[in-house]
Formats: structure tokens, sequence, C-alpha cells
């Protein structure tokens, strides 16, 4: 090289040889920038044409990027469709309920990939930078989403479980699950707010209405008139299971601090989710963000970054999928 005679060249290139061959995974906003210039742009467009026409589109996508991510990494694992070669993660009872149209999204954005820069960009990239845009598309924050995951090679039943947390869990349990995730409990608060958006079936907290322990049957950190009216609204649920309800009573569609202030009055839906205001460790963060959006906002977009970095799979930890839900060795 022409310029190897410089000292801070070389005092350069000395330097980052241990960072170079650090664990880091080698992640950068501008990945695609030779090899698909088109990429925010092509998803930016088909994102808005799918939200558009299918508003809720941005929970449906928000909630799988987050079992992505959880289960081994986020890596597109969860993509992977039911078949008769394996028991993938969708086959587990927890991602039963995780919706079409969030699915549908990444495959009409990988299709239009596919057409202008064809096997380039990963579904793990795709699902990424997908629920960013939607989240902003709603009226939550904008925030850098890093790219050069790789897709993954397995997709497994039997690691959702231990990864993915459930209503009936408990604090402790749940803080845990986020500190094995590397979520401090202040950030695990934030990304929880992804709640202010979408649905949950009536099964899913059906236990704090009719069930709560043998002294009451309804929880009593639920408003009173908010357990009343869900006990008549989920009534038919064993026999209809699709009934569901908002997450955030008063503006589901909106992505805002409502939620945080839902909390405080006892309009959680989930137990986990009013848990958060009953708990000292998590009712500081929610007292913070009901009363300030904007620090809700900006813990919101770091929480989102963080979470896509769990785990990524670089270079030959995975590859390049040509269909976000099928593998590429799999022939149909
Ligand atoms: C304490 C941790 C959490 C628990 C226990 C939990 C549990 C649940 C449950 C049971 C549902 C309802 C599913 C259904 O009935 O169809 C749900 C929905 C949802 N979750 Fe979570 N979740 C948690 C954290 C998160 C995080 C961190 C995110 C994303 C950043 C997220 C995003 C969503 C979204 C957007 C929905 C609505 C989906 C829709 O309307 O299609 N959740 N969650
Ligand atoms: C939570 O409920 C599920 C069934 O919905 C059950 O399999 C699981 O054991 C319960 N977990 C806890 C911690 O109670
Ligand atoms: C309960 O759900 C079943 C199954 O969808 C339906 O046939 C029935 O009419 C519902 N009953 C009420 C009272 O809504
Ligand atoms: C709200 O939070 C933001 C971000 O942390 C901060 O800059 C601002 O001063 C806060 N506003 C109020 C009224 O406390």
């Amino acid at each position: 090289m022409a310029t190897s005679n410089s000292p801070f060249l070389s005092l350069i290139i000395f330097l980052s040889i241990p960072l170079l061959s650090h664990s880091e995974p080698q992640l950068s906003l501008d990945y695609y920038k030779a090899t698909c210039p088109d990429f925010a742009n092509i998803v930016t467009e088909t994102v808005t044409t799918k939200q558009i026409a299918t508003p809720t589109t941005a929970a449906a996508t928000l909630r799988i990027f987050f079992h992505d991510c959880m289960v081994d990494g986020c890596d597109a694992s969860v993509l992977i469709a039911p078949n008769k070669f394996n028991k993938v993660e969708r086959d587990n009872e927890l991602d039963h309920t995780l919706p079409g149209d969030g699915f549908d999204v990444v495959t009409r954005t990988k299709t239009a990939l596919e057409l202008a820069c064809p096997m380039t960009v990963s579904c793990a990239d795709i699902l990424a930078q997908v629920a960013r845009d939607l989240v902003v598309m709603v009226g939550g924050p904008n925030y850098p989403v890093l790219l050069g995951r790789k897709d993954s090679l397995a997709s497994q039943l039997n690691d959702v479980e231990p990864n993915i947390p459930q209503p009936n869990m408990t604090m402790d349990h749940i803080i845990n699950l986020f500190e094995s995730k590397g979520f401090t409990v202040h950030e695990m608060v934030a990304v929880v707010g992804a709640h202010t958006l979408g649905f949950a079936h009536c099964s899913e907290f059906a236990d704090r209405l009719y069930h709560y322990d043998k002294s009451t049957p309804t929880d009593p950190d639920m408003n009173p008139k908010y357990a009343e009216a869900l006990k008549k609204f989920c009534s038919n649920y064993t026999k209809d299971p699709t009934m569901s309800a908002f997450l955030d009573l008063y503006t589901p569609g909106k992505f805002d601090n409502m939620y945080y202030q839902n909390l405080l009055k006892g309009l959680g839906l989930l137990s986990t989710d009013q848990m958060m205001a009953e708990d000292p460790r998590t009712r500081p963060f929610v007292e913070r963000y009901a009363a300030n959006q904007t620090a809700f906002f900006v813990d919101f977009a770091e929480g989102m970054q963080k979470m896509g970095t769990i785990d990524v799979k670089t270079g030959d930890e995975g590859n390049i999928r040509r269909r976000c839900d099928v593998f590429n060795t799999v022939r149909t």
C-alpha cells in the first residue's frame, strides 16, 4: 500500500488487530450500501403499503421481531414455516398466536428485495428494518438499525419455551429472563412499552378475571370497572378462542406512552403488565414514562437497538435465505 510508511496508519492497523478478532459481531449501518443501495427505500415503500392496507401489521411485526431475537438471537429462525422435515419454533404453542400479517409484510419485502438485489439481504435484517419502519409509521421513535445479520440454519421448537416471557411468570422470572439477554430492568420496562400497540387473547388474562385465587376470583390490582367490562367481554372465550382485547385500552393503534398511564390506573391487561406498576423495582420507570413520553421514546429506541443485536449470526454462522420461510437446502 502506498501509505504503508505512515507511522499513524501502522499504529491503526496494529490497534485494530485485537479489535477485529474480538467476538463482537460486525454489523454496520451501511452494510448494503454497495450491494443493495435501494434497500432502505424498498423496505419503507413495501411496509407503508402494507400498514395502510392492514393497520394491525405494526403490532404483529414488532411481536415477531421480539420472539425472533429472544430465541437464539435475531436470525429469522422464527420465520421458518412449519414443515414436514422438522419441528420448528412456530410449532411451539407460544408462537401459534404470532399474527400472519407480520409474516406477510416480511414476505412482501423479501420479494421486492429479491427483484432489486437477488440473494443479498438477509431475512433477519429485513425483520429488524421492517419493525423499525412500522414503529415510526404508527408514531413511535426513529432509531438506526445496524445491518449484516445472517439467517439461521436451524429453528427448534424446544428453544422457544425457556426464552419467551409469559404473563403468568413472576417478576423475578421475567427480570432474570431479560437480564439473561443483556437487558437491565430499566431497559426491560422500556421495551415492554411495545404493548402500547395490539391485543391479547382472553385466554392470556382470563385467570386474572375468573380464577385469581381462593379468596377472590378477580385480581385486586385490576381496576374494578375495567375488570367487570372484561369479564362480560370475555365470558364466551372458551367457546370462541379468538376473543381479544387491546393491550392499551385507549390508543391501541398509536405508539405513545398511554400504556404506562394505564398501568398507574390499574388498566394493565396482562398480569405482567400490571405487575410492572406494582413492583418497586419497575414502578419508578413506569411512573417516569407515564409522565414523560420523550423519556419513553429515548429508552425504547435504545432498547430496540440492543434487542436487534442479541446473539446475531455473522460470517459462516448463517446464510442469506432465498425465501424467509424455508431453509435454502430444503427442496419442495
Ligand atoms: C414481560 C414481557 C412480555 C410478555 C409476558 C408478553 C406477552 C404477550 C402476550 C401474552 C401477548 C398477547 C398475544 C396474543 O394473545 O395473541 C403479547 C402481545 C404483544 N407483545 Fe408482548 N410480551 C412481553 C414483552 C414484549 C416485548 C418486549 C415486545 C416488543 C418489543 C412485545 C410486543 C408485543 C406486541 C406488539 C403485541 C401485540 C401483538 C398483536 O397485536 O398482534 N411484547 N405479548
Ligand atoms: C403458565 O401457563 C402455561 C399454560 O398457559 C403453563 O404451561 C405454564 O406452566 C405456566 N407457567 C407458570 C410459571 O405458571
Ligand atoms: C359463543 O361462541 C360460539 C362459537 O363462536 C358462538 O356460536 C356463540 O354464539 C357465542 N355465544 C355468545 C353468547 O356470544
Ligand atoms: C423528559 O425526558 C427527556 C429525555 O430524558 C428530558 O430531556 C426532559 O427534560 C424530560 N422532561 C421533563 C418535563 O421532565
